[in-house]
């Protein structure tokens, strides 16, 4: 297997075919390419031409730092490549802030996969002194 972890190369039109191998709705084009330019950092997994894996990370680059769509697609799964994109996305929020500085990184795990990250290091909420991630709807 020979993948390569690249910074910056992912596009709107490879998320949406990362998303849709994925058997993940379309989103909207442009709001796609809004996420990618407002992310602090793509990350890509990448066998020759093909991207195969991907994930992105959003936040202040100082406080706050948010791993989003961690995407495998199917066919590559099972191989480290979700670990590799996750480690490599705390290795670099780490150079965001100054050495020795603790960086806090925080996800929403999908239903059913918190032992993967729990595997990675990440603490599932809630903790003690740490409440439940929360969220909200508005139509
Ligand atoms: C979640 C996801 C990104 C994981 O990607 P992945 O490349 O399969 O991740 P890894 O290979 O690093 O780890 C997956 C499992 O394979 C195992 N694994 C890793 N290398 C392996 C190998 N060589 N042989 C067998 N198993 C292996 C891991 O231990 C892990 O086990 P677990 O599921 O019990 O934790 C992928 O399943 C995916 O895209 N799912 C759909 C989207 C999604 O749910 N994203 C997460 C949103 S929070």
């Amino acid at each position: 297997m020979d993948i390569s972890i690249r910074e910056g190369i992912l596009t709107p039109d490879t998320f949406a075919g990362l998303r849709a191998a994925c058997g993940m709705p379309e989103l909207e084009t442009a709001l796609v390419g809004r996420a990618i330019e407002s992310s602090l950092f793509t990350l890509s997994a990448v066998n020759g031409s093909r991207t195969v894996g991907m994930v992105r990370v959003v936040g202040d680059g100082a406080f706050v730092f948010l791993i989003y769509d961690l995407l495998v697609v199917p066919l590559w799964r099972r191989r480290g490549i979700g670990s590799r994109l996750v480690e490599e996305a705390v290795s670099r929020a780490k150079l965001f802030v100054p050495p020795g500085r603790a960086v806090v990184v925080s996800l929403f795990s999908a239903e059913g996969r918190e032992g993967f990250y729990s595997r990675l290091g990440f603490t599932e909420l809630p903790a003690a002194g740490l409440g439940a991630g929360m969220q909200c709807f508005y139509l």
